[in-house]
Parts: C-alpha cells; structure tokens; sequence
C-alpha cells in the first residue's frame, strides 16, 4: 500500500486539533496516579480544594456534594484558575462512579457549628450524611485511604472506619493537626519564632478535651519547660497555660468572627495529603485507632503522633506522656466511647 505523503494526511484531517498535532499514541489513557477527591464543597472544602491545587501533589481534583450548582460553579471557578495551577483535571462528580481510582478521598461533607455549639453536638445529623456517602467511596475506590474532616472528627472517623471496613491505616481523621499548628503558632507569636521552628503537640480529642503535651514544647531540643518548671501550672506568671486555653477557643473565636473557620483547616489538610500523596512519612497529629495504646481500652480514635506515608499510617509514635497528660487522654476516650455506643452502625 503506498504511504500516502503528510500533505495529503493533512488535507485529510478534520479537526484543527488533529492539523495542530502528530500524536504518537492517539487514544492512549493515561489513569491518574494521584487522583483526590472531596466530598463537600462548603468553605472547609473549597479550602482544602484551594490548598490542594497551589500545591500541585494531585493530578486530578475531583469534587463531589449534593449541592449541583454550587459544585457547578465551584469547579467551574477553579478551572479558570487552570493556567496558573499544576494539576491537569480539575472537575464535578455527577455521581460516585466519578470518583473511582482515587487515592485520597477526603469527607468535608456535613453541617458545621453554629455560634456557641459544639463540636459532640454535630454527631447525629453527619452520621446520616456518613451514611450516603462512605459506603460509595469504598465501593468504587476499594484502595483509597480515607482522611476525614467533618466534625466531630474523631467520632467521624470511628463511623467512617466501621462503614467503611477500610483498614485502620486507610482511615485517618485530621485530628489535632489543626490544634497543634495553632499551639505552635500561638507559642511562636510570644517567643517571636516562626511556627516551624517551635515544637509542641496537641493530642487526644479534636476539641474540647484535648490534652497539650508541655513536656515536650521545644525551640531547637530546649525544652520550655527546664526553663519554666510552672510552664503548665495556674501560677505562672506569664500564662503559659492560656496557651492552650487559645487553641481550645480558637474555632469558636474564627466561627463568633466570620461564623465558620476555612484557611487553616484547608492548609492543615493540604499538608497531610502531600505527606501522603509524597509519601514523605512526616509525623503529624492525626485521628488514629487508639485501642491498646495508652492503656486505653475503648475502640476510639484519637489524635497522637503518626508517620503519614502512601500506606497512610505507617507507625504510630510512642510519645512518653506524664502521668495527668495520660489520664487526660484516657478521659478523652471515655468522653467518645459515650457518645460512640449510642451509634448503631
Ligand atoms: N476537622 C477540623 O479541624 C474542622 C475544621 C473546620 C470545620 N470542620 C467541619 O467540616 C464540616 C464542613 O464545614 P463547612 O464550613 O465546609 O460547612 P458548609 O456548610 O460550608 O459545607 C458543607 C457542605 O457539605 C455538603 N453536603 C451535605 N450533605 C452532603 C452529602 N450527603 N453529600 C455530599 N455533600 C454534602 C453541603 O451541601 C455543603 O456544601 C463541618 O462538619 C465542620 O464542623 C472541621
């Protein structure tokens, strides 16, 4: 057969993409290895979006939420912004089947707190939204991990892991990572050094009952406590322990403020998603099942530090705590283990 020249296969060709384009591979797919969905696209949601895309870790952003044209125009908005990102597939979900293949599902979906109301109050009605939404990620993403959001975040992540039948490691609640970028943000600001170079962590309960670990606040391995034996005691005298009395009124303060918190969340997810997605194994705060650690008994999540890596929890840190920080923890998981048992899953 004679080889017909490039002109004539030009003068053949239709479209002004096929005049534009030798393609070597035509109709080759190319599956995203990065693919993250989100289900929610509220203001925690569009954060994390945001986030996620500046940071160029995902190669397709797919967004989910009952709400058709807010996602509409949600999506529609940010692919206007393509130019200016990295990620090449940016969309909205018709459905669940949409979201298949993903590696990272990430649920923002649920009402919030309004002013005053906490964060246990919200268990019931994202339950039911639980409910819709789990059980289709599982079915069409059966290896994904699963970093949960909604509020209250450590009960979330227990009904997320049952209905789920994920591993444990595949079901990762953000937890204290937010509490703990605001502890060492809070304490930067007084010793006038950026976050990243003071070291402390917030475990247990993304909430009210979360335990701040002073024994372990440090600048460059100087612990603030050898230089302020009362650093965590009422009588110090520059209140050191408004601290975490800060981070635990933080949310309520941003919610009496703008009436919902947005920015930090979203970033404090972007930087577990790319410790992830990058399998990085950086330490952070995160919801984890803490069954059998800590001499704890009940089947909860709860926040204590963990290597985070493409299996999802690599390793969970044994952290020396003392021995009120450890009870304080235990009370934690008594607090949710009560609300828990009234769930049927
Ligand atoms: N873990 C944290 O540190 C943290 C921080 C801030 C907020 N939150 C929580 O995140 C959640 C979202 O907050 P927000 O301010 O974005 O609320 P929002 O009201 O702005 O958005 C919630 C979104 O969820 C969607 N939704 C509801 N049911 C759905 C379903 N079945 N399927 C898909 N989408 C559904 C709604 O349509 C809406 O777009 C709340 O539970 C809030 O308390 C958690």
């Amino acid at each position: 057969m004679l080889r017909r020249c490039w002109c004539e296969q030009y003068r053949a060709m239709t479209s002004v993409r096929d005049k534009l384009l030798q393609e070597l591979n035509p109709g080759e797919v190319v599956p995203p290895r990065c693919k993250v969905t989100i289900v929610g696209v509220g203001q925690v949601g569009m954060a994390c979006a945001f986030s996620i895309l500046q940071s160029g870790v995902a190669d397709d952003v797919t967004l989910i939420d009952v709400m058709e044209d807010k996602l509409q125009g949600e999506v529609l908005d940010l692919q206007h912004g393509s130019l200016f990102l990295k990620t090449p597939i940016i969309r909205a979900a018709k459905d669940y089947s949409e979201t298949a293949n993903s590696k990272l599902c990430i649920i923002t979906a649920g009402v919030r707190q309004k002013e005053g109301e906490t964060r246990l109050n919200l268990v019931h009605r994202n339950v039911e939204v639980f409910r819709k939404i789990v059980p289709l990620l599982a079915q069409y993403s059966p290896d994904a991990i699963l970093l949960i959001v909604s509020n209250p975040v450590d009960v979330l992540t227990y009904v997320a892991w049952k209905l789920s039948g994920f591993p444990q490691e595949r079901v990762i609640g953000s937890g204290t990572n937010l509490d703990s970028a605001r502890f060492r943000f809070l304490m930067g600001e007084r010793l006038q050094i950026h976050p990243s170079s003071v070291h402390g962590y917030i475990i247990g309960e993304h909430g009210d009952s979360s335990v701040a670990v002073w024994s372990g606040a440090n600048v460059a391995g100087v612990n603030l406590q050898s230089l302020s034996p009362d650093l965590e005691r009422e009588q110090d005298s520059e209140v050191w322990p408004g601290v975490h009395k800060n981070v635990v009124d933080s949310a309520y303060e941003v919610v009496r403020l703008k009436g919902y918190t947005s920015w930090a969340i979203g970033l404090s997810v972007c930087s577990l998603s790319q410790s992830i997605l990058r399998n990085l194994r950086i330490v952070h705060p995160v919801s984890t099942l803490v069954k059998g650690l800590h001499d704890i008994q009940e089947e909860v999540f709860l926040s204590l530090p963990c290597v985070l890596g493409w299996p999802g929890v690599c390793g969970v840190l044994n952290q020396p705590l003392r021995e009120h920080e450890a009870y304080q923890l235990k009370q934690s998981a008594q607090t949710l283990w009560s609300v828990q048992r009234e769930l049927s899953l």
